[in-house]
């Protein structure tokens, strides 16, 4: 691994260890937010999540206040949600439909598109130029399928430089629906007293689910023994192992293809689904797309999971402290029952109520109060995966659990935190 050494911050990360103060650390945490959040690119929302003129959603990244809009030109704008008056916020619901914001404050009103078009007393003020007071736009927004990112710096790389191989499996997430879009529904939200990368790293650590989940996949699968017996036990391939990848800038992904076995109540078993995509693309892609299992990672904000069909946002509040919200999405084109099942499986899985997110939260939750404790002055990421490689795809390949996406992910960190990084 190489360790990039431009400023103190990338000094932190040695290699397969990493020094405790990236989680606890106010100052690591601040300059986070300046040299990765505001200057690389962030995963804002989906264009589904406002799908008519004058919807809109709120998100606080970090310490920015942003507001999705569409606007009825149908575009999606990414506007900051601070008046051009005082700096008052100019949306206080988490979504909704609108013609306008008024601010609260003082009344200045605006709209869809950020425009500045009423002002109360006008006639009184200064030479007010209305035409330039109106929201300040983010610097930069791109969209990929639907998946739209801000970066707040101007300069940098574009959004596909960024994304690299990502936008295959972007794609891929989409292309699983019939007509080859997704749907977002309103989010689940939730909340732990540790620090951003907690979640981050998590997602893409198959190494913990054996132990910290041990109770429910005990339970699961035992269950799962009754009401199914020999069938969920054949649906467990033997020779299956979960493959992971890491492809550049700290993206990354696993393939759980044919290991985790069936669901308790199976979103795809709808023949009609099938057949939808076996009409489109033929038998075999469609049994493939069928059985897609990934977990797919986008740093640093966005996680994706195939077979719950939803994407969770990773949103830093404090050093310690970071809200996740976490929205089931719906394929168009499959029947209603599907997406049904789909939305209830991502609610059994992730919800405060789940069977799993919470095991995960209290993990965050001693990491942080531990880390906090000064005891331990450096993590380990030692792990390695098996037959580690690079394939054709020019991604980072090997099977088993590791801690190899970690290590690139704190490769990535440290050249982000660097002086000189774009
Ligand atoms: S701060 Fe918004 S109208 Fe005054
Ligand atoms: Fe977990």
């Amino acid at each position: 691994m190489t360790v990039y050494a431009g400023s103190a911050y990338a000094s932190l990360v040695m290699g397969d260890q990493v020094d405790s103060g990236v989680y606890t650390s106010p100052e690591v945490f601040e300059q986070e937010m300046r040299r990765i959040f505001g200057r690389t690119w962030i995963f804002i929302g989906h264009a589904s999540e406002v799908p008519n003129p004058g919807d809109f959603k709120t998100v606080q990244i970090g310490q920015w206040p942003l507001l999705m809009t569409r606007h009825s030109d149908g575009l999606v704008r990414v506007l900051f949600n601070v008046c051009r008056h005082r700096g008052s916020k100019v949306c206080y619901d988490a979504f909704g439909n609108t013609n306008s914001f008024m601010c609260m404050y003082h009344g200045w009103t605006y709209d869809t598109a950020g425009a500045l078009n009423a002002v109360p007393l006008l006639d009184h003020m200064n030479d007010l130029d209305m035409s330039s007071h109106g929201l300040v736009k983010v610097a930069r927004v791109e969209t990929h399928r639907d998946f739209v990112f801000a970066s707040l710096s101007p300069e940098g790389p574009t959004l596909a430089e960024h994304l690299g191989r990502g936008t295959y499996y972007l794609d891929v997430m989409t292309d699983r629906a019939p007509d080859r879009e997704i749907h977002a529904t309103r989010p689940i939200r939730y909340e732990y007293d540790g620090n951003w990368k907690l979640q981050f790293e998590n997602y893409c650590d198959n190494y913990h689910p054996w132990y910290l989940h041990n109770s429910a996949i005990s339970v699961g699968v035992q269950m799962m023994k009754e009401k199914y017996g020999d069938i969920f036990a054949s649906s467990r391939r033997s020779d299956a192992i979960a493959v992971e990848r890491s492809f550049g800038a700290a993206h990354s992904m696993t393939d759980f293809a044919g290991t985790r076995g069936a669901m308790w109540m199976d979103a795809y078993s709808d023949p009609a689904f099938l057949e939808a995509l076996e009409r489109r693309d033929g038998p075999e892609r469609a049994k493939e797309l069928l059985d897609l299992d990934w977990h797919i990672m986008i740093y640093p904000n966005l996680l994706l999971h195939t077979r719950l069909n939803h994407y969770r946002v990773i949103n830093p509040v404090a050093v310690d402290h970071t809200e996740v919200t976490a929205y089931a999405c719906k394929l168009g084109g499959a029947s209603d029952q599907v997406n049904d099942r789909l939305v209830k499986n991502t609610a059994h899985h992730v919800s405060a109520l789940g069977e799993i997110q919470v095991d995960d939260m209290q993990a965050f939750n001693w990491v942080q109060k531990g880390l906090t404790s000064g005891a331990v002055e450096r993590v380990n990421f030692k792990l390695r995966g098996g037959n580690e490689h690079w394939n054709d795809d020019g991604e980072y390949e090997w099977t088993g659990a590791s801690e190899t996406m970690m290590r690139f992910q704190y490769q990535e960190w440290a050249r982000l935190m660097s002086d000189e990084a774009r």
